[in-house]
Parts: C-alpha cells; structure tokens; sequence
C-alpha cells in the first residue's frame, strides 16, 4: 500500500491549472480527494472523470470561493477529516505599477490568495492537531522570494505566504504536522490569461520563444512532497522552468 493511497486531500482551485493536475496526480496514488473552486462544473466533470478511472477513490466536489470565510468552515465541516490540504487557490490581476493599482483587484488578491489560504488552514488544523496528522502544503511563488515591477500586490500576497508557511513550521515543529511551500517560476497555465484579464494574445506572450513548466510539472512535485515518509518535511521548493533563472531573467530565443 502506497502512502498516499486512503488519505483525504483537500485541494482548493482544482478547477484549473495546477489544482486540477494535482487532483490527477493523486488519484493516481489512491487518494480519496476534496476538490474546491468556484466553477462546480468544472469540478464535476473531474470527479467523474476520476472516479471512473479510479473506482477506488471517493471524490467529492464543492463549490467554495476562498473569499468567503463562512463558505470554508461550512466546507471544511461537511466533509472528512484532511489529511493533506493543498492550498493553491491563487490570481493575480494585471500589471499595473502601484500607482494604478485599483482598490477592488488589490482587495480580491488579498482575499484570496493570503486571508482564503489562512481561513482554510485555521478552519483544517484542529483536527489535525486533535488527530496528531497531517501535511499543509502551500502555493508560493518566486514572486514571493523576489519582487518586481509590475507585480507589487501579488508578489506581497505571495512573500505572505511565505512567511505564513514559515511562521506554521515553527508552531507546529513539536507536532507531526508538516508545512511544505513549493513556489513555482513560470507555469503555463490560466493564471496569465486572469491577470491579462482574458486577453489570450498578452497571455501567451509571457511564453514566447521559451518552454515554460506545465501544471503537471508542478503537481508531480506537490504529490512527491506529500508521499516522503513521515520524519521528512520538504520546506520550500523553488522550481523554474529550465530557461528561468529568477524572477525577471529568462532566455528566449
Ligand atoms: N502559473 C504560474 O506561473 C504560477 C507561478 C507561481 C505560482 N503560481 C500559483 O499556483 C497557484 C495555482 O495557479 P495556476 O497557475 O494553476 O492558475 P489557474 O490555472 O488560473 O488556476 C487557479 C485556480 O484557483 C482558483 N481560484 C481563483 N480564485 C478563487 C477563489 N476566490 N476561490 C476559490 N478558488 C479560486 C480557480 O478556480 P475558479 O476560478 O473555478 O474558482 C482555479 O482553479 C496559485 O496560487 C498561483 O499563485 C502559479
């Protein structure tokens, strides 16, 4: 029996991208899974996707916005005790310096990618304290090691994330409670075409003449995090596409 196989993973922003490529990923292993966003539909058609592929598995699908605290802990309430939450909801909205920053795009980063992202972890760990088990695993970003023009709002949510995985560690390091940050570079996912506001053309020019990472690169690595043995915590993993150096620096040819 692998160790993963039986678990309960709650995975928040399945609906797309790296949410949706780790669902995948862990079904693969066995595990019975929670997927979250606010696009139920979408959510549905993987569950059965999934469970047809994986007749072994229970996969439940739920509508939540991170946004809302209320919806999360009526969530997390409603269904099994987590076992590995993975929290990975996240946007950014546009480029804009600070100087246009708009009010409401700069509320809904903060509220989802750092206050949804803490009310999901507040609204999960009791149990796993009360039950001694468990594994929380946040979606960084190098925007979170490195700042840059353009991207002040969302690289803030994302060093708060980091410095929230970190703050965890230390207040669970004398529980068997793990707290991993992987924090992915460039990924090819509909994360460009949110933060170009739908405009496919601006979107797909943040790849041109260089091979980004793909979801499931970045899901094979969430699911190897999940599945080291119990005494090993991978802490923070930073992972760039082979043509990315930082936050700024990429060859394109
Ligand atoms: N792509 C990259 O280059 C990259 C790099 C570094 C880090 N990351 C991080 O990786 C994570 C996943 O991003 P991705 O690339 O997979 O982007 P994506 O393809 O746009 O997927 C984002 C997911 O988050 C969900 N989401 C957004 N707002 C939500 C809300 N209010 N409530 C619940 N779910 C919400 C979306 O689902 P619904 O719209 O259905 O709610 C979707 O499933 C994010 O935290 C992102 O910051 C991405």
């Amino acid at each position: 029996m692998g160790r993963l196989e039986g678990k309960n993973v709650f995975i928040t922003g399945a609906s797309a991208g790296i949410g949706e490529a780790t669902a995948r990923e862990f079904a693969k292993e066995g595990s019975n899974l929670i997927l979250t966003a606010r696009r139920l539909e979408r959510l549905q058609g993987l569950k059965q996707e999934l469970e047809k592929q994986y007749p072994s598995i229970t996969v439940t699908a739920v509508e939540l916005d991170v946004r809302r605290k209320s919806q999360i802990d009526s969530v997390v309430a409603s269904v099994p005790p987590v076992d590995v939450l993975v929290n990975n909801a996240g946007m950014v909205l546009g480029v804009d310096h600070l100087v246009d920053v708009d009010e409401d795009e700069f509320d809904q980063m903060i509220q989802t990618n750092v206050k949804g992202l803490v009310f999901l972890t507040k609204a999960v760990l009791p149990s796993m304290k009360e039950r001694q088990t468990g594994h929380i695993i946040n979606l960084g970003s190098i925007a979170g090691k490195q700042a840059y023009a353009g991207g002040s709002i969302y690289c803030a949510t994302k060093y708060a994330v980091e410095a929230i995985t970190a703050s965890l560690r230390h207040e669970l390091v004398d529980t068997p409670i793990r707290v991993s940050g992987i924090c992915p570079g460039l990924v090819n996912t509909e994360f460009s075409t949110v933060r170009f506001r739908g405009d496919k053309d601006k979107a797909d020019n943040v790849y041109t003449g260089m091979q980004p990472l793909v979801a499931q690169d970045i899901a094979e690595l969430i699911v190897f995090t999940a599945g080291r043995p119990p005494h090993v915590n991978i802490a923070d993993m930073l992972v760039f596409p082979t043509a990315q150096a930082d936050a700024k620096t990429v060859a394109r040819h």
